[in-house]
This record gives structure tokens, C-alpha cells and sequence, in this order.
């Protein structure tokens, strides 16, 4: 069942950054990501998975993660995002991202913080391909700063899909919010925001 999970998770994580590194780009703020939840009908895909994702704070996200990878992961896997944007409530289409080769994707969008989980669950070297064999990722901590700090304001949705042979094999929705925050603002007073 849970597959290919490791790999649209690092996707799902940095859905923001793919987002403002396609020329989605307005002014400075920051991304909070809000829900990181299951698409519709995921009993139709042939991977399914649940995420383990505890907030810490406003910026600080923790993820846990297990899985037995049954196959390799390479470049025959290609990716597709469907980007949706609120608008009076109702998120409507916004933009497609695709690339044939989700693993140099991801690779180039959030190389440094895939690296990084990768290592935490012992894939070395921490690149593709992956082999099969068991996964574990213990309180991989993600801090949402790391993500570009110029985009456009807004709530997205964001399905990302993961496709064989053009067949879409798994899919995770993704909701992010970036939002006007003066510049500078890591020491910014994170009670102003209040809950979400
Ligand atoms: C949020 O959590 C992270 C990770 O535990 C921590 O390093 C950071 O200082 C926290 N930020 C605030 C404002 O508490
Ligand atoms: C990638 O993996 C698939 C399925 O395991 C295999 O059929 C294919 O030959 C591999 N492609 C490359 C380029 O390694």
C-alpha cells in the first residue's frame, strides 16, 4: 500500500517552493503550510498512505513516516501538479505543473531538504533511485522558512500526482496559504497570528 509514499512526500512538502519557483512570484511573505490530506476517491490510486504530521509552531512542521518500498523508484516516474487557487471560497484551476522525471524534480526544487530525509532514512547515497526495502523517517522536522520567501498571495490547493506509464499511481493534496510578512521578520511576534 504504501509504495512510492516517501517520494510524494518530499514532493507535498515542497509543493510551495515548486510553486514560486515557476515564476508564480508577486512579493515577499512567508508559506504556511495548512493540510496535507488524502485527494478524492484515494482508493482509485494504486498507492495510499496516511501522513503523520505534527505542527510545532507557526513554522515548524514534524513529519513521521514508514513504509516497504516494493519496487525501485527511477526516472520513469513522471510528476503532474494541479494547482488551484481560492477565490470567494471555491479554489478554482490556477495552473499544471509537469515534469517527466519526478525524481530529478524534486531534486532540483528542494534538493537540500530532500537530501536531508533521505539521509534520516539511510538511503545512501540520498538520491534516486531508491531501492526497495523498508523506509523510516523519525520527526523529520520541516521549517517552512526554508521555502521561498517571494510568491503570490494566496490559498492553494495543490494535487500532486505521481504517474507510471502516464498512469496516475498515487496523489496527495496539499493546502498552502502565503501570506504579506515584513521582511527581516524571523524574530516577528508569532501571537499576532493567533490560532489557525
Ligand atoms: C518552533 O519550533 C522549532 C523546532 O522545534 C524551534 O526551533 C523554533 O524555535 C520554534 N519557534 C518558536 C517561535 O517557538
Ligand atoms: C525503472 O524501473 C522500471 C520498473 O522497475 C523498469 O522497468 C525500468 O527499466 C527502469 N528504468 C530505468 C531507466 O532504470
Amino acid at each position: 500500500m504504501l509504495k512510492c509514499f516517501l517520494f510524494i512526500f518530499i514532493i507535498s512538502v515542497f509543493v510551495p517552493l515548486v510553486l514560486a519557483m515557476r515564476g508564480m512570484i508577486l512579493g515577499p511573505g512567508r508559506w504556511l503550510v495548512l493540510n496535507i490530506i488524502e485527494c478524492e476517491n484515494p482508493d482509485q490510486y494504486e498507492i495510499m498512505y496516511n501522513i503523520n504530521r505534527k505542527k510545532i509552531n507557526r513554522t515548524h512542521d514534524c513529519f513521521n513516516m514508514n513504509m516497504e518500498l516494493d519496487r525501485v523508484i527511477n526516472t520513469t516516474y513522471a510528476i503532474h501538479i494541479d494547482v488551484y487557487q481560492e477565490f470567494d471560497g471555491r479554489f478554482n484551476f490556477y495552473k499544471k505543473i509537469t515534469d517527466d522525471c519526478a525524481c530529478s524534480f524534486v531534486m532540483t526544487h528542494a534538493g537540500v531538504s530532500a537530501k536531508r530525509a533521505l539521509t534520516m532514512a539511510n538511503i545512501d547515497p540520498p538520491d534516486c533511485p531508491l531501492q526497495p526495502g523498508p523506509i523510516t523517517i523519525n520527526n523529520f522536522v520541516m521549517d517552512y522558512r526554508e521555502l521561498s520567501r517571494h510568491s503570490v498571495y494566496g490559498t492553494f490547493q495543490a494535487d500532486v500526482y505521481l504517474l507510471y506509464n502516464k498512469v496516475r499511481i498515487a496523489c496527495t493534496r496539499v493546502i498552502a496559504n502565503f501570506e504579506y510578512v515584513d521582511d527581516e521578520a524571523d524574530d516577528f511576534d508569532f501571537d499576532d497570528y493567533g490560532d489557525f
